[in-house]
């Protein structure tokens, strides 16, 4: 049986997509007895013609050519944002057709109604692409740990945020100057922010909030911080410290409700994330019965992620529905009543009893302290003073720093990174 296939969007993974289907159609048709072709592409700038030309195929610069084409079957969107893509997503569903997407700011917003409404139609959309890129994380959870709970989530979901860090160690640069080079080698975008701000990050942890809890988070009540505050300071008084620093999405289950953030986290350097270089991303699962799954590999990029679109086309050919759940009433916990270990750095005031003042204030507010190292001598001037605290309520802690940034000794903002407990 032929499946016939409309591509809407030719930038980096839509070339990758012509580029794997050129190569690979043959051995997904051994493979599945599957014949699949590309009917048509789209792109609404007309110059991408001859990309279409190079894989001599109908090109088009109005989706609705591929929407309301009967011959096809399967609409592949990858535009990527939220409109036009939305509209085209629904419309494609309401013509009768299966979706591919790797759009993951859009099902982060509008994922809820956008499975209902193929669930209505009896359609299938593929998102596979939407979370790491190449690793197959979204078939792993929803097939292979179909049978699994899924207590804790731990990811690096966003490889420019990682490629940045890991610069910053390595070379000991500046956050400015890795963000540059990221730039330069294409990895972030000219506006970097949902990369560096972790809302790329946020929307990713939704879409595995929703796999695997059946939970769809409104995106505001997730405590979201990005990498912009990490110093290359921070990043080498936490290797001496025995940690580096990750931004990680996390999910937690809890009886009832659910602990789900964005944030850089102190990872332990014997945890496996902590190795975790470049633009890499990994996704370390804590499942009964399966116990600790951990998931590496590319997380972007056109050719790779091509490889996720591809699969998701051939299992709808295949007629494998099985990427909706159900939804699930989990209440989400807010950050303020998680308790964690904190990395925190004063800058203080170097001389005698400024360190008695902070003391107090942490007791007042119930901190119990692990480590306390000052980092430099000058007396009279600033210097970084690094704590370690004993595990402690996120409000209580915010109230302790309130506090000491307001002492004539202490220059705000003083900065907290949590350590989870991995
Ligand atoms: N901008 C993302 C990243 C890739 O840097 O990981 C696409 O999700």
């Amino acid at each position: 049986m032929i499946k016939k296939v409309g591509l809407i969007g030719l930038g980096t993974v839509g070339q990758g997509v012509l580029r794997a289907f050129k190569k690979n159609s043959s051995l997904i048709t051994r493979r599945t007895s599957l014949n699949i072709k590309i009917a048509k592409v789209c792109d609404a700038n007309q110059a991408k013609e001859r990309v279409a030309k190079k894989f001599s195929l109908p090109f088009t610069t109005d989706p609705y050519e591929i929407i309301n084409d009967s011959d096809i079957d399967i609409v592949i969107e990858l535009i990527g944002g939220i409109e036009p893509a939305y509209t085209l997503v629904k419309d494609s569903l309401k013509s009768k057709k299966d979706v591919v997407t790797a759009n993951k700011a859009l099902l982060a917003k509008n994922g809820k109604s956008i499975f209902n409404l193929a669930a209505k139609n009896d359609l299938s959309v593929g998102f596979e692409a939407s979370v790491c890129g190449a690793i197959p994380i979204i078939k792993s959870v929803s097939e292979g740990l179909v049978g699994c709970q899924v207590n804790k989530i731990f990811g690096i979901l966003n490889g420019t945020a990682n490629y940045i860090l890991h610069k910053m160690e390595k070379e000991n640069i500046s956050f400015k100057k890795a963000l540059s080079q990221a730039q330069d080698k294409g990895l972030a975008e000219q506006d970097p922010s949902f990369d560096i701000e972790g809302g790329d990050t946020l929307h990713k942890l939704c879409i595995l909030s929703y796999l695997c809890y059946g939970v769809w988070p409104k995106l505001s009540k997730v405590y979201t911080e990005g990498i912009t505050k990490v110093s290359l300071s921070d990043i080498l008084y936490a290797k001496g410290l025995n940690y580096r620093i990750k931004l990680l999405a996390i999910a937690i289950r809890q009886k009832k409700t659910l602990d789900l953030r964005v944030h850089p986290v102190l990872v332990p350097l014997s945890h496996p994330l902590s190795g975790i270089p470049l633009a890499y991303n990994a996704v370390t699962l804590y499942t009964h019965p399966a116990g600790e799954l951990l998931f590496f590999g590319e997380g972007a990029g056109g050719t790779p992620t091509s490889s996720s679109v591809v699969s998701d086309i051939v299992a709808i050919a295949s007629g494998n529905k099985s990427f909706a759940r159900r939804e699930e009433n989990m209440a989400t916990i807010d950050i303020k009543d998680v308790k964690n270990k904190y990395y925190l750095r004063c800058m203080v005031q170097d001389r005698p009893g400024v360190l008695a003042k902070i003391t107090k204030i942490l007791a007042s507010c119930e901190i119990s302290i692990s480590s306390v190292n000052q980092k430099g001598r000058s007396r009279g001037e600033f210097v970084p003073l690094i704590m370690i605290t004993h595990e402690v309520k996120e409000s209580d802690l915010r109230k302790a720093i309130r506090k000491i940034d307001r002492l004539s000794t202490v220059k705000s903002h003083s900065q907290l990174i949590r350590i989870e407990k991995l």
